[in-house]
């Protein structure tokens, strides 16, 4: 099966000649020199978070070819290991984690731990941070994870992470009270690998796409994104439009998946009536964005992306890939569907939260908090200890997110990634990104190595939904020198062009 790359081909031999001919590329814009993953400034900057009796976490991840069933549906796919997500991985923060990965897929692949402020070579990005780890060969992740919350791992290869390549990173907080009785964690996913097609196909077939979209292949009609001064959406199909979000997705999956499981065959999640649970949510989803809602209950959300928000009451939750959330949930008694409506799209995923005796929900339940309030990260306020010091912007940069569907093509300022004009900063800068989408689909955008917060105070973040004609100002500390990819975590439109890097310099 030919593995269909687009960040290999855009980068063309650089793969083969390595990371240091790379970072001789990277660094021929701006005007200082770049700090690549390999510099001393990141080794030092890791020195600092270590501690000397530094508790270490071990962890071994075999990316491999696999056989899953996802309730009523076996797959061939590729995974860690033989589960649906991954194995969990958890650690105090300030561990050190230690994680062996043994690539015994038939292609090269890499892990990133998405959230994570973390040592610039350990993060996981071919091409820019380290060399893909080849087929047959392995790589040890070690790094200092210093902030706690709810983070996620996954390939920076291609579109390996719309196969069951991905698992979850909780950090715990030493000193955290921890007010709730059962915590539990929720993964959300569009699933289409081992249904006749790969995810490598869908690429394929929307990067080939030169006309007028066709639906022969079910994929639903490439529906909204353009936009390119052509006005209206031509032939494109209405199929795929959020209220909330614009166009909301290229690809019409055939499942949606809650902890790996179909709606028709649920994951189902137990504690008593009355409990309190916190729920970590992660939308491990390449292509969606999940309404979240359970049916009967308000959910409390405390935090966005690991980091605390003044708590918010809420019917349902809007998720886009890459974000997280922590909710805290004051259960009734009986059996409640927990709905991740494909938004914009035709189908949900569904896990059961069960306390007492009733009927499991039926597959295609609809929980009227679903169309209840509707939460976005940008309607929240990051909680006191959560808020980025006061101060004066040293620079900023504003990235125009724009894109075609004929040909699929995402860009950042006008250009694609191989050709994207890298952001520069330097360490110790307070920096601003502007992030503008002058297309008519939404773009949850996220950055590498830092959080951000929305400016006013806004919530603390690592990935943020910029609606259609919409622009989200975040600021961030540039602390962590090195080389950040900043993407769109649409792992096709990352694919189709739109990612940058974060670029420190000397
Ligand atoms: Cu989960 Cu570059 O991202
Ligand atoms: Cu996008």
């Amino acid at each position: 099966m030919p593995e269909i790359n687009r960040r290999t081909l855009l980068m063309g031999s650089t793969g083969a000649v390595g990371l240091l001919a790379l970072g001789g590329l990277a660094g021929c814009s701006g005007t200082g020199s770049t700090v690549s993953a390999t510099s001393e400034a990141v080794r030092r900057a890791e020195a600092r978070r270590r501690k000397p009796s530094q508790n270490v976490v071990n962890a071994l991840l075999t990316a491999q070819a696999t056989t899953l069933s996802l309730g009523g549906l076996v797959v061939q796919t590729w995974g860690y290991g033989d589960s649906l997500p991954g194995p969990l991985i958890r650690a105090q923060a300030g561990d050190l984690l230690r994680v062996r990965v043994d690539n015994k897929l038939s292609t090269s692949t890499s892990v990133h731990w998405h959230g994570i402020a973390l040592r610039n070579d350990m993060d996981g990005v071919p091409g820019i941070t380290q060399d893909p780890i080849d087929p047959g060969s392995g790589f040890t992740y070690e790094f200092t994870a210093p902030d706690p919350g709810t983070y996620f791992y996954h390939p920076h290869s291609g579109v390996q992470l719309d196969r069951g390549l991905y698992g979850v990173l909780v950090i715990d907080d030493p000193t955290e009270p921890g007010n709730y009785d059962e915590e539990w964690i929720v993964v959300l996913d569009d699933w289409v690998d081992g249904t006749g097609r790969t995810p490598d196909d869908v690429l394929e077939k929307l990067l080939s796409t030169s006309g007028p979209a066709d639906d022969s292949d079910g994929m639903g009609g490439m529906d909204h994104g353009s936009m390119g001064g052509m006005g209206g959406m031509g032939s494109m199909s209405e199929s795929m439009r959020s209220p909330l979000l614009g166009g909301a997705g290229d690809i019409d999956y055939p499942h949606y998946l809650v902890n790996g499981r179909t709606p028709g065959a649920p994951a189902t999640l137990t504690a008593k009536p009355g409990q309190r649970v916190r729920i970590r949510v992660i939308n491990a989803g390449s292509d969606t964005a999940f309404r979240l809602a359970l049916g009967g209950h308000q959910m409390t959300v405390t935090h966005s992306d690991g980091f605390p928000v003044e708590p918010v009451d809420t019917d349902a939750l809007l998720i886009g890939m890459g974000e997280r959330y922590d909710v805290v949930v004051t259960l009734g008694d009986g059996a409640f569907p927990l709905v991740a409506s494909a938004e914009g799209k035709k189908g949900q995923g569904m896990a059961v939260v069960r306390t007492g005796t009733g009927r499991t929900p039926a597959a295609d339940v609809q929980p009227a908090e679903l169309n209840g309030r509707i939460l976005l990260s940008t309607d929240m306020t990051a909680a006191p200890d959560a808020r980025l010091p006061d101060r004066q912007v040293d620079r900023s940069h504003t990235l125009g997110l724009g894109g075609t569907m004929t040909p699929y093509k995402w860009t950042i300022n006008g250009k694609t990634f191989a050709d994207a004009e890298p952001l520069p900063v330097a360490q110790g800068e307070r920096v601003r990104l502007r992030f503008y989408n002058m297309s008519m689909m939404f773009h949850p955008m996220h950055v590498h190595g830092h959080t951000f917060g929305l400016v006013s105070g806004g919530a603390r973040k690592d990935t943020v939904i910029v609606r259609p004609m919409q622009m989200v100002e975040v600021d961030l500390d540039a602390d962590n020198p090195g080389q950040w990819a900043a993407h769109c975590h649409n792992i096709y439109h990352a694919e189709g062009g739109m990612m940058t890097t974060l670029s420190y310099e000397h």
